[in-house]
This record gives C-alpha cells, structure tokens and sequence, in this order.
C-alpha cells in the first residue's frame, strides 16, 4: 500500500488521534507524497519529527529514514507501529543542532527533508549541515524564514515545498491562493 494523507486521516479518525495532524506537512494536497514519488530517495534524513506523519509518508516510498528531533513524542510509535514501519525508521532525539551534527556525520542518506524551526537563522542552519547532499527539500516555503534562504541559495519551489538538488524538477507550477484548512496559506498547485 502507498501510504498517503487518506490512509493516514483515516487512521488517526478511527482511533480518536486526529490532534496528531498539527503542524504536519501531511495534508489533503498529498504533496510530500507527490514530491518524494517524484524525486525517489533512497535513504532519507529528516529534520523535524514531530508525531511522525512525514516519517511514516517517507519511510513507506523509501528503504530507510533516520528522523531527528529536539522533543521526543511517543505519539510516533503509534503511526510507525500501525503502518508497519518501525524496521525502517531510526528515530533519535539530540539536546540541540550540535549533537545532532555529529550523528549526521556518522551516517549516510541521499536525501534531506528539512521541517524543524522554520525561522531564517535556524533553517538556515540546519541547511548548512547538509548542503552537501544532492537532493533536499524544505518544508513550509510559504514561511518568510525558508523563503529567504531558499531565494539565497536558488532553490526551487515545489507546492508548498522547495527543492534544493542536482535533479531536475519539472517546472509547471501553478500559483494559486486556497482556503486552506491547515492554514497553510499560499498553496503552489504542481503538476508533476
Ligand atoms: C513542524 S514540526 C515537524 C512536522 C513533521 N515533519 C511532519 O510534517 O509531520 C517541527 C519539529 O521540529 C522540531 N525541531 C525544532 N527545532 C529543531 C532542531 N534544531 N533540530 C531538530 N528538530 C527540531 C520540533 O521539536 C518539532 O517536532
């Protein structure tokens, strides 16, 4: 099964856990799925756990995930148990970016999904521990913070996603305003 934001919503309804969804890139658009079927990773590091939901999107398309966060939340145990993930995610909590540096040097991924602290000097921080991976994408490009580093470092929009990367992304982007029900605000319609 390709796990996207119906097989999720569905889960988290049926067992009272709808609350999970806060601040989670998963949402109606699908377009975390959409982007990693598109860009294919193999092996993912992300920045920004949370309950899980973006790990558990990644971690069904791709071998492996190695997720770090700040906060430890046990609410992820419960979406990677339930969707049989828990073999192929490597979830660790560091006190702050300078321990989590040091565990990204010691592992290899081909892919970054970036989505802590989103404000510029934090998201740009996070950026310069990895920028020398070919493929990374940001979440919440929307937000000023990410919008000015991904405009520093000429990346490129994908929905409400930018792409940083050596792949070509397909370029028809669609801009369009959507009352949407995360609040995300300026929603980039693609069409992949
Ligand atoms: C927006 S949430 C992540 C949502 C998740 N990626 C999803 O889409 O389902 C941001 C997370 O980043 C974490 N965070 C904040 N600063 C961080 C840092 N410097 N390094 C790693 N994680 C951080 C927070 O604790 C929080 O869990």
């Amino acid at each position: 099964m390709i796990l996207g934001y119906k097989e999720i919503n569905n889960f988290l309804k049926e067992n009272n856990l709808i609350d999970y969804k806060h601040h989670s890139a998963v949402n109606i658009y699908d377009n975390l799925k959409k982007a990693v079927e598109y860009l294919k990773p193999e092996i993912v590091l992300e920045i920004g756990t949370f309950n899980g939901l973006s790990t558990a999107i990644l971690a069904n398309l791709c071998s492996f995930v190695f997720t770090v966060d700040i906060a430890y939340r046990p609410e992820t145990q419960v979406v990677w148990d339930h969707f049989n993930l828990l073999d192929k995610i490597n979830y660790s909590i560091f006190k702050d970016r300078e321990e989590i540096g040091k565990f990204i040097k010691k592992i290899q991924y081909d892919f970054v999904y970036i989505d802590a602290n989103h404000k510029y000097e934090e998201v740009k921080a996070d950026y310069e521990m990895v920028k020398d991976c070919n493929s990374i994408l940001f979440h919440d490009y929307h937000l000023d913070g990410v919008r000015q580093l991904i405009n520093e470092i000429d990346g490129q929009p994908l929905a409400e996603f930018a792409y940083k990367g050596t792949q070509q992304v397909k370029g028809h982007y669609k801009m369009e305003w959507k009352t949407d029900p995360l609040f995300l605000g300026k929603v980039l319609e693609n069409n992949y």
